[in-house]
């Protein structure tokens, strides 16, 4: 752990990401696609309203957002885990949705992308999963162009009341849950950016919360 990247208390390595979701890869869409379609949409629906068509959608998972982009943006997704990887390539064959570029197995800490190679970047409950969230924000940053837009959806900690302690109490879990129920907006956003991004809370009871963060055009 180092302190210019804070984690949560129960930050998950690599290993533990993929293992988690080999295990989650095969019922996750029944389990956990309802409760978080709302978010998802917003998230989509969010993306499809900015300029630019080059969209990196990093821990794209099974895909469940594929689907809802526009034609015109061109969607390359990466993920850890190459179990939820394949069931984002069997949608896209049987939607056939021409508009996704490529799907990649690659660590979205560290991608292998040129940097500014996106217009936009969108992490779908994906910023409480990754090992280090501060390196996810840096590398977004490096590969979305200036003047581009980083976005997020997520579950945050909770500030206060009965939803922080059960948060605090479901993080022993992180490990078999594969994400951190104690996963503070603050980890992942510094003050300057927490400052400028807009926050908007989504159903179902603003459990979710959508992150739109705008990068500094050319200087
Ligand atoms: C909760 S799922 C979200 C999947 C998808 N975004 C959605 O909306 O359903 C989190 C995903 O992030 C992936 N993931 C976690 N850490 C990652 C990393 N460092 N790089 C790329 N993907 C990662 C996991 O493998 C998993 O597929």
């Amino acid at each position: 752990m180092d302190d210019a990247h804070p984690r949560p208390r129960s930050a998950l390595d690599a290993d533990a990401v993929r293992a988690a979701y080999r295990r989650w890869a095969r019922v996750y869409d029944s389990v956990f696609g309802g409760i978080s379609a709302f978010g998802r949409r917003r998230a989509v629906a969010a993306v499809n309203a900015l300029p630019g068509q080059r969209v990196l959608e990093v821990g794209v998972g099974t895909g469940l957002a594929l689907p809802h982009y526009t034609k015109d943006k061109h969607i390359t997704g990466i993920d850890l885990s190459e179990a939820m990887l394949e069931r984002a390539r069997q949608r896209v064959i049987h939607q056939q949705l021409g508009n996704v570029d490529d799907l990649l197995e690659m660590d979205a800490e560290a991608t292998s992308f040129d940097s500014g190679s996106f217009d936009i970047a969108v992490a779908m409950f994906v910023a409480s999963v990754v090992p280090s969230p501060r390196r996810l924000l840096g590398e977004l940053k490096r590969v979305v162009k200036p003047g581009g837009h980083i976005l997020f959806v997520n579950h945050f900690l909770a500030t206060g009341g009965v939803r922080l302690a059960v948060e605090r109490g479901m993080a022993r879990a992180s490990r078999s849950l594969g994400w951190h129920p104690d996963f503070a907006m603050e980890s992942l956003l510094p003050p300057e950016d927490l400052s400028r991004a807009t926050i908007t809370p989504v159903p179902p009871a603003g459990l979710f919360t959508l992150v739109t963060l705008p990068l500094d055009g050319d200087k």
